[in-house]
């Protein structure tokens, strides 16, 4: 049992008293102190990583109240329980982080979202939740200056996840193109069949849409990349065209902006030439790489953006604040209330009362949606656009630092040009024979992640596995590169020489 140092709060022993206003001060103070020291620790670490059943066990013990609490025992497990959660996280804040696409918050983001777990306003509806809907309203306004849809056409909506925004998105395209659907299905009945195009690289969540809405996986059309893994145009007309003769019918046509493996940009422009011969729906993925239109140097990456018909933005990815806070752009308001069509008498209320215009409810498939836009239009209202084009134009400047660091040593190769802040890379050393590239790749971000000090992930490209920076700290400096290219070469190493390294405990640390 840690011996504990801090503010003893009492368990309330009555119903009431654990609402008692003063014991929120309480906890509060005790869990800003934890998090104001994670937040100042900028050693380099990673992630301790747990084996499962350890950590099961650990938080099975912590659950168990004992028959004789005491102020102070109780204290402590409520301690335990919070640096066990802390310990057990990827270190967001730390330089060591440089493997996921989220982000340490904004402070100020995250006190707001606090905020917001208090009042617990569920904002699809106007009556619910008042500001958050006033302030999507306003976010679209502020976002959709760097988008350029036509201001009293366009809508935004947010949506719990960039998974989520795609399905509605791809939803409302097919509602759009195949009104009978939302009442018929499609039950496989219709010739030809109605299909997706997406380039080779796109997130999952594409394809998974397709299976949910019924349009099947089959009827994906996966089109060509090119060596900088974005769609090649000419390529992706011939696919089209040749899946036409397969008896498909594509209404839809998606594209990325910051694609996951490697943060590639399709070019919009020609996507949406495409879409506009083709009579098909332009949606565009820019769940990572939508935030680099803040930014004057990158915002040439999205080119085209006020073609698409509709666009995903991951808030929660480059614009730092808590997930999941995406937003869903439209560019005509009328398709996305074409995405879902219900009456609902106990929440869509049919005497017009003017607040549908500004409410969620018919855009979005959550009926209980967290008010997630309000951290990110604090942190707008209070900062301004700079910081997030500064944080972002720093970040992409890290990773293109980082790939010139990587392609300088010999023994390593780096997979692309780094479009935005994602970079592939692999450690080969000579002598590596070619068939263990890939495998090897796999063991050393294990290893890596092992160690501690740093966290990366993999990706397989064409089929062989790469090692992933993803660089979402501004706080990553060149020699933090130096070091993990040093401990990966020392691992790299260790593996071709047989050696073993053993996964730490969890139960040693509490
Ligand atoms: C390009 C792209 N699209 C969609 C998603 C899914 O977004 P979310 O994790 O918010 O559901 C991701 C997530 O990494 C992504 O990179």
């Amino acid at each position: 049992m840690v011996v504990f140092k801090g503010p003893i709060i009492p368990t309330p022993k009555t119903l009431d008293a654990l609402f008692e206003p003063t014991m929120f001060r309480d906890y509060v103070e005790l869990v800003s102190g934890r998090l104001e020291h994670y937040l100042a620790d900028r050693s380099v670490r990673g992630l301790a990583l747990s084996n499962p059943p350890a950590l099961l066990e650990t938080a099975q013990a912590l659950t168990e109240r004992p028959s004789a609490a005491s102020p102070e025992a109780d204290a402590g497990r409520l301690a335990a329980i919070l640096d066990l959660y802390i310990r057990t996280g990827i270190q967001l804040y730390s330089p060591g982080y440089m493997g996921r696409q989220f982000s340490g918050p904004l402070p100020l983001a995250a006190v707001v979202d606090l905020a917001g777990s208090i009042l617990n306003q569920p904002a699809s509806f106007y009556e619910a939740a008042q500001l958050p809907n006033i302030a999507e309203r306003i976010m679209a306004d502020e976002l959709n200056r760097f988008v350029g849809f036509a201001p009293h056409r366009f809508t935004m909506v947010t949506t719990s996840g960039g998974s989520l925004a795609n399905l509605t998105a791809l939803l409302a395209a097919r509602n759009d193109r195949l009104p009978h659907a939302w009442s018929e299905g499609l039950a496989g009945t219709r010739q030809p069949r109605p299909a997706i195009a997406v380039g080779a690289d796109a997130h999952y969540s594409i394809c998974r849409a397709a299976g949910i809405l019924g349009i099947g996986e089959g009827q994906i059309i996966r089109l060509p990349i090119d060596r900088e893994r974005r769609i090649d145009i000419a390529a992706a007309k011939r696919t089209l065209e040749a899946a036409r003769r397969h008896g498909l019918q594509p209404f839809c046509l998606v594209g990325s902006a910051g694609s996951t493996s490697v943060g590639a940009f399709d070019s919009i422009d020609q996507l949406a030439d495409i879409a506009a011969e083709q009579d098909l729906w332009l949606h565009i993925d820019g769940a990572h790489g939508a935030s680099l239109l803040l930014c004057d140097q990158l915002r040439h990456r999205l080119h085209g953006i006020a073609r698409a018909d509709s666009l995903t933005w991951d808030a929660h990815k480059l614009l730092f604040v808590p997930a999941a806070c995406t937003l869903l752009f439209y560019k005509d308001k009328d398709k996305a209330r074409g995405a879902f069509r219900q009456d609902a008498s106990y929440v869509f209320d049919k005497h017009a009362n003017g607040h549908a215009d500004y409410e969620g409810a018919g855009k979005n498939l959550e009926c209980t949606k967290r008010a997630m836009i309000m951290p990110l239009w604090v942190s707008w209202a209070m900062y301004g656009p700079a910081p997030f084009a500064d944080k972002i134009a720093l970040l992409c400047r890290a990773t293109t630092d980082a790939e010139k660091i990587i392609a300088g040593e010999p023994d390593f190769e780096t997979l692309h040009v780094p479009q935005a802040n994602i970079l592939c890379f692999r450690y080969r050393p000579a002598g590596l024979p070619e068939s263990r590239l890939g495998n090897f790749q796999v063991e050393i971000r294990d290893r890596v992640r092992a160690e501690g000090d740093f966290f990366i992930s993999q990706v397989e490209l064409d089929g062989t596995a790469a090692l992933r920076l993803v660089m979402m700290n501004h706080r990553i400096e060149p020699t933090h590169v130096r070091q993990l290219l040093r401990q990966i070469r020392k691992i790299g190493l260790e593996i071709l020489a047989g050696a073993e390294r053993a996964q730490p405990e969890v139960s040693q640390w509490v």
